[in-house]
């Protein structure tokens, strides 16, 4: 069997189904994978119904149905947590998981379509909903962006600056049927919605001296250019309405700001994707930003207004959205300032802080992703935080760089090992982990952590503590 056959597969169950309790994840990969595979089912004629859990962990068990006869279909969770899914009781038959986690084995064998065994390692679980789709149902075609939005929600696209591998053959298909338009332009979040001054203080990779960070400074710089900022009503220009001239301009002497602080050039321009349908200005015209509009509405416990601008409501979906965005923003604008201000304890290969209850666990991860590129970025970061529905419970997030990836590290192997010899459960990537733990477990899963990690840069082999 490959990677196809287990697509086919999948769509075959699906379609065999007579009803389906979809169980999805609250990230952006998460509600994306949900609207794709609900819209394909709804077109197929299967019944379906979506719940969405911020993990799959004992408690949120208990809202997965039993013997309602529905197949249960596990997206972007599931891979990791099938011991949880037998001691549910759910039969192999009644369970398919849609995922790109690492797999934690567990007695019974359940069905998985995830691209990790068959070394697809940048497919995320709304790319895998839409393959799947897209078997079921050709004129799945159109749900494209939305597996798009899912794998850059995901980072997918973050160390090559452009999707890899099936996740760009979807992207591939959804531009040839006009849904889709790829451009190669700056690398820098916010493009369709931010004034090109702000955009590019609040961009990071690369870090520009003298730009990054600092609006006023970017702005007389952009302005030394003599390129045109400002629309003949002297509003700002966002980035993608800056004619090619100009745009030619600017990045040229970014690349010299660049080369004179003798810095690397070559992550400036990266591949965008932009969503020709959508309105001018709306974060949902551009995939990271569309991505952020659904983690907003995700990690603030609204994933099916997500899931219903997913599925093309612009109206009240969209406004509500647009609330949660600005609170969103404002919360992890604020959770990275308590992190930069309090600053971070080092341990010999980690730093960490415990953020109490200031912030929602949902968002702490973040803010340790954001924090890590301001902070020592050689040491894995880990963000404790308290659980506001159950102070016995901590919440922890990992997060590291690429180049330390390379270099050995493997977050998911540190919080799998970590939080199981601690009383608690995590899961996650090789870049990005997450776990709960008992709250007095606290202090000795955070050292467990480093010991794992001294071991992994030492020797990337199997660990003890
Ligand atoms: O919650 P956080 O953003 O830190 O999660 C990072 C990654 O770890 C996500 O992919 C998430 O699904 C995974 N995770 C997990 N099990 C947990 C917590 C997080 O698999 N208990």
């Amino acid at each position: 069997m490959g990677f196809p056959e287990d697509v086919a597969g999948a769509a075959e169950t699906l379609c065999a189904a007579g009803e389906v309790t979809i169980v999805s994840h609250i990230d952006a990969d998460g509600i994306a994978a949900e609207a794709i595979l609900g819209q394909a089912l709804d077109r197929a004629g299967v019944r379906n119904r979506s719940i969405f859990v911020r993990q799959l962990e004992p408690l949120a068990m208990r809202h997965v149905p039993k013997g309602d006869g529905s197949l249960k279909v596990f997206l972007d969770l599931g891979s990791g947590q099938q011991n949880l899914l037998e001691e549910h009781d759910l039969a192999p038959e009644e369970v398919l998981i849609l995922d790109h986690h690492v797999s934690q084995p567990a007695g019974r064998n359940y069905r998985q379509v995830n691209g990790l065994p068959y070394g697809h390692t940048r497919l995320s679980a709304a790319g895998v909903s839409y393959l799947v789709s897209r078997h079921l149902d050709p004129s799945c075609v159109d749900l494209s962006p939305l597996a798009v939005v899912g794998n850059v929600g995901d980072m997918m696209a973050r160390t090559d600056l452009q999707l890899v591998g099936p996740a760009r053959g979807i992207l591939e298909e959804g531009q040839r049927a006009g849904y889709i338009d790829l451009a190669r332009d700056l690398n820098c979040y916010g493009i369709s919605t931010r004034p090109a001054h702000v955009c590019l203080a609040f961009g990071d990779d690369p870090f520009i001296p003298g730009i990054s960070g600092n609006p006023t400074l970017a702005l007389s710089f952009l302005q030394h250019l003599g390129v045109t900022l400002q629309d003949r009503s002297g509003a700002w220009m966002v980035w993608e309405e800056i004619p090619f001239d100009g745009k030619r301009r600017i990045v040229s002497a970014l690349a010299q700001q660049l080369v004179l602080h003798g810095k690397d050039t070559s992550r400036l321009i990266g591949e965008v994707y932009l969503f020709p349908h959508e309105a001018a200005r709306s974060p949902l015209r551009n995939a990271s930003e569309f991505a952020t509009v659904l983690n907003a509405c995700g990690r603030w416990a609204k994933p099916l207004v997500g899931s219903r601008i997913c599925r093309g409501d612009r109206g009240g979906a969209y406004r509500e959205a647009e609330h949660m965005l600005t609170h969103h923003r404002g919360i992890i604008r604020e959770l990275l300032q308590f992190i930069l201000d309090r600053g971070v304890t080092e341990l010999s290969h980690l730093q960490y802080i415990h953020v109490g209850d200031r912030f929602p666990d949902t968002i702490i991860g973040i803010g340790a992703g954001m924090a890590l590129s301001k902070l020592n970025p050689k040491k894995p970061i880990l963000i404790l935080g308290q659980m506001a529905e159950d102070p016995l419970v901590s919440k922890a997030s990992l997060r590291t760089t690429d180049e330390m990836v390379r270099r050995g590290v493997d977050l998911q192997q540190v919080v799998v090992t970590a939080s199981e010899r601690n009383g608690g459960s995590g899961g996650g990537h090789r870049i990005a982990a997450g776990a709960f733990i008992p709250k007095e477990a606290e202090e000795r899963f955070v050292h467990c952590a480093n010991r794992i990690l001294a071991r992994q840069y030492a020797d990337p082999g199997p660990d003890h503590c």
